[in-house]
């Protein structure tokens, strides 16, 4: 049987991060080789006018030898994002990932009735999130939920959290334990 190429996209900042920590818990219990992006060490930059019109000229020829990430994400089988809950949303960080790696023609195309064709190969992503207050998924999970079910192919989308760990900093740790636990033991 073949072996899952498993994406480890982790938006987390903090060297002692909670949400990483959950992501962590969750790859023990996968099976499959990890490839790890930290983006905050990729120093990747959003897209100016330049980089979007060398990217319409490059998918235009279709020269994709320039978008290694977007390859990696399309190929990989399960895909773990690892995002801390940032403004009722997620860290811009990880919208700078999406469009570095949003390339028509590797992630997704579409067809002549222009409806959208994912071209991801992951049979699922697991979306692990920590909040400091209550949990919202409408900016963050929500979104790549769709992102990935109605651009990218990818169907099956988890999201696994805790939420108001700042909230109650004295039950925060017992709160990630528990978590931990369940996602260890399911
Ligand atoms: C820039 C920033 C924005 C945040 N925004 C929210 C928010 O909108 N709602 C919330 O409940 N917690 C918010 N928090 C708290 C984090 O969600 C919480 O501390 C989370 O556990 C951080 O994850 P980490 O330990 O993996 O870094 C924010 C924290 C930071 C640093």
């Amino acid at each position: 049987m073949a072996i899952d190429q498993i994406l480890f996209i982790d938006a987390a900042v903090s060297p002692a991060s909670r949400t990483r920590r959950l992501a962590q818990a969750l790859l023990s219990t996968l099976s499959g080789v990890v490839t790890t992006r930290h983006l905050e060490e990729l120093s990747l930059k959003s897209l100016d006018f330049a980089a979007i019109s060398k990217r319409m000229q490059d998918i235009e020829r279709q020269d994709y030898q320039d978008y290694s990430l977007a390859k990696e994400f399309a190929d990989a089988d399960v895909i773990v994002l690892c995002v801390p809950f940032y403004d009722c949303s997620f860290p811009s960080l990880l919208k700078v990932y999406l469009e570095n790696i949003y390339v028509m023609g590797l992630v997704t195309s579409f067809s002549p009735e222009g409806r959208p064709i994912g071209l991801c190969k992951a049979k699922k992503l697991y979306y692990v999130s920590t909040s400091g207050g209550p949990f919202d998924p409408r900016y963050g999970y929500d979104y790549w939920k769709t992102l990935c079910q109605d651009y990218f192919g990818i169907q099956e989308v988890e999201l696994i959290s805790v939420e108001m760990i700042d909230v109650f900093p004295d039950k925060a740790e017992r709160i990630l334990l528990d978590k931990i636990h369940e996602i260890t033991h399911r």
